[in-house]
């Protein structure tokens, strides 16, 4: 991780000049669970289809910190190849997941489950330090209590310590709030229990039900996968068998960022090796905006290697409608591709209501989009009004773009290519915490992007 690296991008001023395919990769939110299930199993588990992002490379520290042994291999048809994890948790011998490394990214929680239900205690570091509220994760505390475990925060280190003498036990969990994290980290929690667990109100993410036919597939018995309601027949102890390798489903995410790209600077694009199925929101939601889009479901019918084309898109982006988003959890419209969209608002026609309804503090890439000319209002913290459409240019103070996140540093990435003149964007590491090689694969596409030590840019 490079946090002095910039991207350099020259603007298309509004022409659909990219063109060509681009292929997705594995679901970031998918792998990083399977990496934690890798904890329940008795052996060496692979791990298919892996993304190489930042967040992968930092899960693979943490697990190695443990004592866990991983490496990189490949796998996949000859000429198709992709990368693959091999990972074998038999030789973990520390309960302290490394607090530094957890900071960095919230997912490493999802770790917490699987190493209470396999090693009995585990330390994580309390989010936002000692501060109640900041970023909670009071849905898996309160999940592990009611499987028997004594969880406890030490104000001096400010570590939560989890300890569960003996086996966790199967028990009902009715979730208050609807979040993917403790769904997938309890449902694996209950894996190895006794008893059985029924988790309600559960996330039905497709990144969930991902790594839960994995884990049947090697020995585990959960229902209603798919579903908001799960069923666990946990094993009491006894560990998973890696029978079979967890391939990891197409990132729904990355695909969807390449079509709202697309959208805006591509006469024709092909979206390949994704799930149509998976981003029905998005797709339905630009067509009715009037974006030539079509799907083909793969080979099988099943979504599987699925492609979504962009084809004759010519029509200047003003002739696109506005409409309003809420982000939903799946399958309504993800958060995840909240940014990009109003990326996209901005130069469609007409006003947008934006309401993200998941995360709080999900509109600080506003500034930028504002800078660089969006007529953007913030109604409350969690709405904002997009007027559209406008020019966006480089600002006249020339301050500069930032990656505030993942996700918001695609959306400024898309608007300095829709934008007219040259852009600067820092905090590129945040865009590689989620995206392979971003710059090479616009640059593929056709973009003008370079990536740049700011000391040279
Ligand atoms: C996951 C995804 C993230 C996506 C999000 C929602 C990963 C690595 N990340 O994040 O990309 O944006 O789902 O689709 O998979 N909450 C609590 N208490 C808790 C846990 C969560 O109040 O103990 C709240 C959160 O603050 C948030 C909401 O629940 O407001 C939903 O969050 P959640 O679904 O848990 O998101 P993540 O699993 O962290």
């Amino acid at each position: 991780m490079n946090t002095k690296e910039t991207f350099i991008i020259e603007g298309l001023a509004g022409e659909k000049k990219l063109s060509g395919e681009v292929r997705i990769n594995g679901a970031k939110n998918a792998a990083l669970k399977a990496m934690t299930a890798a904890v329940l199993f008795d052996g060496q588990t692979t791990l298919e289809n892996m993304p190489d992002t930042d967040d992968i490379h930092t899960m693979v520290e943490i697990l190695k910190k443990l004592g866990a042994t991983v490496e990189w291999g490949s796998a996949g048809e000859a000429g198709r190849e992709r990368k693959a994890l091999l990972i074998d948790a038999s030789k973990i011998g520390s309960a302290h997941i490394n607090a530094e490394l957890a900071k960095t990214m919230r997912a490493s929680v999802v770790l917490t489950g699987p190493m209470l239900a396999r090693f009995h205690k585990v330390t994580f570091p309390a989010p936002g330090g000692c501060v109640i509220g900041a970023r909670p994760i009071d849905l898996f505390t309160e999940g592990y209590k009611k499987m028997g475990a004594a969880v406890s925060l030490n104000d001096a280190d400010c570590l939560y310590n989890m300890a569960a003498p003996g086996h966790l036990k199967g028990t009902e969990i009715f979730f208050e709030k609807i979040s993917v994290g403790a769904t997938e980290t309890l449902m694996m929690a209950a894996v190895l229990a006794d008893g059985k667990t029924t988790l309600k109100n559960c996330a039905m993410e497709p990144e969930i039900g991902n790594v839960a036919e994995w884990l049947n597939s090697c020995g585990a018995h959960i229902a209603g996968i798919g579903t908001p309601i799960l069923e666990i027949e946990g094993t009491g102890g006894r560990l998973l068998s890696p029978q079979k390798p967890f391939v990891t489903i197409p990132d729904r995410i990355e695909a969807g960022s390449f079509l709202i790209l697309g959208a805006l600077c591509a006469k024709d694009l092909v979206i390949k090796d994704c799930r149509p199925d998976h981003l029905e929101s998005v797709i339905s939601a630009l067509k009715d905006s009037g974006v030539p889009i079509s799907v083909a479901m793969g080979a099988h019918g099943d979504g599987k290697n699925g492609e979504i084309r962009i084809t004759g898109n010519t029509k200047p982006n003003s002739s696109f409608k506005a409409f309003n988003v809420r982000t939903q959890e799946y399958p309504g419209f993800p958060t995840d591709l909240q940014a990009p969209m109003v990326a996209y608002l901005t130069q469609a026609t007409g006003e947008s209501s934006v309401l993200e309804t998941i995360f709080e503090g999900r509109f600080k890439y506003v500034g930028d989009l504002s800078n660089m000319g969006a007529d953007i209002d913030s109604i409350n913290p969690r709405e904002i009004l997009v007027k559209g459409p406008t020019p966006l240019r480089r600002s006249s103070d020339d301050k500069g773009l930032s990656a505030h996140d993942i996700r918001a540093g695609f959306a400024v990435v898309l608007a300095a290519l829709t934008g007219k003149g040259r852009f600067k964007i820092s905090n590129i590491h945040l865009i590689d915490r989620g995206y392979e090689k971003l710059e090479e694969r616009l640059k593929a596409l056709g973009a003008d992007i370079e990536r740049k030590n700011s000391a040279s840019s």
